[in-house]
């Protein structure tokens, strides 16, 4: 088995949503500098600080100590350029859920950094061998899937594509290990494993909310309670963020040549649409105003 990346080496993460600061923080506690890296001006400081207000409550509830707080939060470097990640061991790209916009940086990543760094996926549904297929070195391409929030959720898919490497693939999965993650191969499906399972969940969900079996908080309140679930479809995905999740649903739906189980839904183009695209804009299936969770009206 290969070894995982040795802590003393700077990892880079691109994309500074909710995905990329999450991973940033988690790459950080492991003891890693790492550079957060966003195409929005001011987005990768505010990542970093929203790390920072996460671990403060920890602080404020004794659970950590400030001065363990200070050191991952000094180890998490917003950079403007992205050439300022050339240095690292390993990039992982968290930024939006499209093909060609993910291409285009990657190739750019390839030409910036040496031939041993490897290149990290977080795509959800994304197939890896497309994303990698326009590298010179494919082969050091790796889906590395976190889960959301990135710093509480124990699983990573990590992603083979045709062309990655064994050995690429192994020490993603020891690195996880590493940073404390349950990690497991996949290869690259359309969904992998867990955005495979996922979609009829979300799919089914929304049609009884379109025949208005219920509605979204009794859909929620049932599954959470009658089914043992962490949380209901509806409160679920204003968690991920619809623009986010329809992206990965139209992405499975294309994948498997348009197969209607994966047939995206209306309710969901009407929300990003709308731009309710869940917590991150206030509004979803729910309303964050005031912090307070409300049904939309
Ligand atoms: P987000 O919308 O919260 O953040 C994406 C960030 O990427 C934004 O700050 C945006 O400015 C930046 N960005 C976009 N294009 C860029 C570029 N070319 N260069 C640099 N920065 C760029 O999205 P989120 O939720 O963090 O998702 C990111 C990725 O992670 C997607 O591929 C998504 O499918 C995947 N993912 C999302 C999960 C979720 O629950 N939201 C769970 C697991 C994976």
């Amino acid at each position: 088995m290969s070894q995982a990346l040795d802590t003393h080496t700077a990892i880079a993460v691109i994309g500074a949503g909710a995905m990329g600061s999450g991973i940033a923080q988690v790459a950080a506690q492991a003891g890693h500098k790492v550079y957060l890296h966003d195409q929005r001006e001011g987005a990768a400081a505010t990542g970093r600080d929203g790390v920072a207000k996460q671990l403060q409550r920890r602080v404020d509830k004794g659970k950590m100590e400030q001065q363990a707080v200070d050191a991952i939060i000094g180890r998490i470097h917003p950079v403007s350029a992205l050439s300022d990640v050339a240095e690292s061991s390993m990039v992982i790209e968290a930024i939006i859920e499209d093909l060609e916009i993910k291409r285009e940086l990657l190739a750019n990543l390839e030409e910036l950094c040496g031939p041993e760094t490897i290149l990290a996926t977080n795509t959800s549904s994304i197939s890896v061998t497309a994303l990698g297929a326009k590298l010179s070195k494919p082969e050091r391409l790796v889906g590395m899937h976190f889960f959301n929030p990135a710093p509480l959720m124990a699983l990573v898919e990590v992603v083979k594509g045709l062309a990655t490497d064994n050995v690429v693939a192994e020490t993603v999965h020891a690195t996880a290990s590493n940073w404390g993650k349950k990690p497991v191969f996949a290869t690259s499906t359309p969904g992998f494993i867990v955005n495979r399972v996922a979609r009829p969940f979300y799919a089914e969900s929304l049609r009884l909310l379109q025949e208005q079996t219920a509605d979204a908080a009794t859909l929620d309140a049932i599954i959470r309670e009658a089914g043992n679930f962490r949380m209901g479809p509806f409160e679920l995905t204003d968690l991920i963020g619809h623009d986010v999740n329809y992206a990965v649903t139209n992405s499975v739906f294309n994948a498997y040549y348009q197969d209607t189980r994966f047939l995206p839904s209306l309710i969901q183009k009407e929300l990003v649409e709308a731009g309710r695209l869940g917590r991150k804009s206030g509004h979803g299936f729910y309303s964050y105003a005031e912090g307070s969770q409300r049904p939309s009206p």
